[in-house]
């Protein structure tokens, strides 16, 4: 059962999750971080996976992609479904591939009516393919495609409506959306359908020139960390997942960002 606070599984953490006494009760494994499940570490992480229940983070499913799900990318995660068993899978409202280029990124798409049946008939797939629940990603964004015939929450809350997937809601993706398109965090968060959403990430940003660009690299935020206190007060309690994915610090800052989170549930 994924409850609490998790975090996002990092190789140079796994000595730490196996000896140190730490408040962390689940694990989110990025699907792009076990790419060869024989490697020897992936041993190990089996063998903590024996005490921490996990969910499985995809970045590559490219769902807003105009290309089909990619073949490989999917049997790699029906593997490790298989060899994790996940409590969900989640991956991101974007694309991130064109063809057989893989981009890196994490891109926009435009919040139309055709959008969303094409994302919702590639959910609908992985659902009945994977046989696990299927999360959502809001994305931080750094423009906005013309044409949308609604906002990001409402696409979003179309969406869990057509296909019956819940949400990932990243809260640090919403500040920094917000921010650098001069959005409304509350009209974002009033028009989510709550009671499905099932886990938020959090993590930290940057500032660079105007905008707020999404490094997770940093401590988190005071005002992300205001905005998971007041969802949490008022919806919660969610499960949530610290996201930390470059210039990774000692595990000690890591377990001092999960005691500020705790810190403002309680
Ligand atoms: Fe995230």
């Amino acid at each position: 059962m994924i409850q609490g606070l998790g975090l996002g599984f990092r190789f140079k953490y796994l000595e730490n999750l196996q000896t140190q006494a730490h408040s962390i009760h689940w694990l989110e494994l990025l699907v792009d971080h076990f790419h060869d499940l024989d490697a020897p570490i992936v041993a190990q992480v089996d063998a903590l996976l024996t005490s921490y229940p996990c969910v499985l983070h995809g970045v590559n499913f490219s769902l807003g992609g105009s290309d089909p799900l990619n073949p490989q990318y999917l049997d790699l995660v029906q593997r490790q479904i298989e060899r994790f068993n996940p409590v969900w899978i989640s991956d991101h409202l974007c694309f991130s591939q064109v063809g057989t280029l893989f981009l890196h990124d994490l891109l926009p798409i435009p919040f139309t009516n055709a959008m969303l049946d094409h994302v919702a008939f590639k959910i609908d797939f992985l659902q009945e393919q994977l046989k696990r629940p299927f999360l959502i990603e809001n994305i931080s964004s750094y423009v906005r495609l013309k044409g949308s015939e609604m906002s990001e929450a409402q696409f979003i809350a179309k969406l869990v409506h057509k296909t019956g997937c819940g949400i990932l809601l990243d809260v640090n993706n919403v500040v920094v959306t917000c921010h650098n398109h001069q959005e409304s965090i509350a009209e974002f968060c009033d028009a989510l359908p709550w009671s499905q959403v099932k886990q938020m990430h959090i993590a930290g940003a940057i500032h660079q020139n105007n905008l707020l660009v999404d490094t997770h690299n940093q401590p988190i935020a005071e005002g992300v960390m205001g905005l998971y206190q007041q969802i949490q007060k008022q919806h919660g309690p969610i499960p949530t997942c610290l996201e930390w994915d470059s210039d990774l610090p000692a595990f000690s800052v890591i377990l001092d960002e999960i005691a500020r989170c705790q810190h403002v549930c309680t």
